[in-house]
């Protein structure tokens, strides 16, 4: 291999590596996104840093599994309760978790807010950025509320300082904002390029695991894929959660991606507001707010985010098509999905719905894509085909085979008791699942359907 510069394309994607630029990189499929860039071939491109690693302890010496303790010490309470929960209970000491997003989602606002209930248990923080002067961190800051002592403040992008900085101070969680400004002397391509993104998490990784300290990194993604996006870190850090949201709706949800400390699937909600994030405890009555009355066309369903049960309104409005072709569309659901139980409603029960167009949407702006939500969506349509308003305390899940059949689905319990804690008088539900429901009693009036012909019985 030929010491000295040269250059390699890489996928901006997935990070693959090419000696040649390619239309489509072989790695993720994507078209257009290799990249050329400059790598000083010494150092390698990027990321090979943490080859060199050594996890604690001296290098070659081996441990008896039974011979390492654990303290219960060795995860940092952050005291937001939705941010625990993705983590997996707290911060892990010597952890290195990729907190991605859209720009302006509230990356940088959260995690100062982390920061600031850090401080208050006195654990020794370093926020650096190379984003934000501390001006502006300040006047963030202010926003958020009080600060204890503990919180440093750094603004730099220069990884050899950092690392420096970090070794000194020695300090229990750091926050790298963001890994797209951060840059190694090692590599000469620019900040926020693939070889460099990926050879400043070698370094931060190192860091982590060495000094046991646990480091957050702010990654930016964008959808054009024009900054490195931290997808191709993934597989390098411990935890990876995303921050998703519309930018006009003012929820936010924090899911966990990956995490080598506890469960994925778990999502948290916060709420954007003038003094920061709010946690949302009970998403479902916040997604519930402001329903409409008696309308038709609008259902509730039980969707679970991991492991947690999520009420969420449905919609749907169909109208006679006024063009030869029937127009679907949908906005959270899975449109392949619509059209298949559209043509499930056609064939098994017989509602002429092929003049039809169809809109479908899911309140609030989540997405489902759980076949949990199938009996939802066609209880949503058949509604609004009839204009019949379906009774305002119905909730409603189950999945919908090809035959019309309603499917049993997972969690049935945990999605019946939800309803029954908001109020819901009744749950329409798959047979199949009648065997779960020890323990339910008369709180709830349990409708158990076979086919999507009974649960229409009910409208
Ligand atoms: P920010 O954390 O800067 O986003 P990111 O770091 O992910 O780019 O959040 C920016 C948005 O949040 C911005 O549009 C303003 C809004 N915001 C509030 O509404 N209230 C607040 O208290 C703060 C700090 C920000
Ligand atoms: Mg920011």
């Amino acid at each position: 291999m030929a010491k000295g510069k040269s250059t390699v394309f890489f996928c901006s994607s997935c990070g693959y590596e090419s000696s040649k630029w390619m239309g489509q990189c072989p790695g993720c499929r994507a078209w257009n996104t290799l990249v050329e860039e400059t790598v000083n071939k010494r150092t390698s491109a990027g990321g090979k840093t943490g080859y060199g690693t050594v996890m604690h302890g001296k290098s070659g010496l081996t441990m008896k599994l039974s011979g390492i303790t654990l303290d219960d010490e060795d995860k940092l309470d952050t005291h937001i309760k939705e941010l625990n929960r993705v983590l997996g209970g707290g911060i892990v000491r010597g952890s290195l978790v990729l907190v991605g997003g859209d720009p302006g989602i509230g990356k940088s606002t959260l995690l100062l807010q982390v920061c600031r209930q850090l401080t208050e248990d006195n654990i020794p923080v370093l926020y650096i950025s190379g984003e934000e002067s501390l001006k502006q961190i300040k006047m963030r800051a202010q926003r958020i509320g009080e600060f204890g002592d503990s919180l440093s403040l750094l603004c730099e992008t220069d990884l050899g300082i950092i690392e420096d900085t970090i070794t000194k101070e020695k300090p229990g969680v750091v926050v790298i904002d963001s890994i797209q400004t951060m840059f190694s002397e090692e590599v000469s391509s620019a900040p926020g390029s693939v070889s460099q993104v990926r050879e400043a998490t070698g370094i931060l990784l190192r860091l982590a695991k060495n000094l046991s300290v646990a480091i957050f990194i702010v990654g930016h993604v964008t959808k054009e894929g024009t900054v490195a996006g931290p997808r191709v870190l993934e597989h390098m850090v411990d935890t990876v959660l995303y921050f998703e949201g519309d930018r006009h709706a003012s929820y936010r949800i924090l899911r966990g991606v990956k995490n080598r400390f506890g469960s994925t699937n778990e999502i948290g909600v916060f709420e954007m507001r003038n003094e920061g994030l709010a946690e949302v405890g009970n998403p479902s009555e916040y997604m519930l707010n402001g329903r409409p009355g008696g309308a038709s066309g609008s259902v509730v369903v039980c969707a679970m985010e991991g492991t947690r049960p999520l009420l969420i309104e449905l919609q749907a409005l169909v109208c006679r098509t006024s063009f030869g072709i029937p127009r679907r569309q949908t906005t959270g659901a899975d449109l392949n999905r619509v059209n298949l139980l559209m043509a499930v409603l056609e064939k098994r029960v017989g509602l002429k719905l092929g003049e039809c167009d169809a809109y479908v949407n899911v309140a609030g702006g989540m997405k489902l894509n759980e076949p949990a939500v199938d009996l939802g969506i066609v209880l949503a349509i058949v509604s609004s085909f009839k204009n019949k308003a379906i009774p305002q305390d119905v909730a409603a899940f189950g999945e919908v085979g090809l035959s019309g059949e309603v499917r049993s689905v997972s969690m049935a319990k945990e999605r019946v008791r939800e309803a029954y804690k908001l109020g819901f008088g009744t749950c329409i539900l798959p047979r199949s699942v009648s065997g779960q429901m020890s323990g339910i009693g008369e709180d709830v009036k349990l409708v158990y359907v076979d086919s999507v012909k009974e649960a229409l019985d009910f409208l």
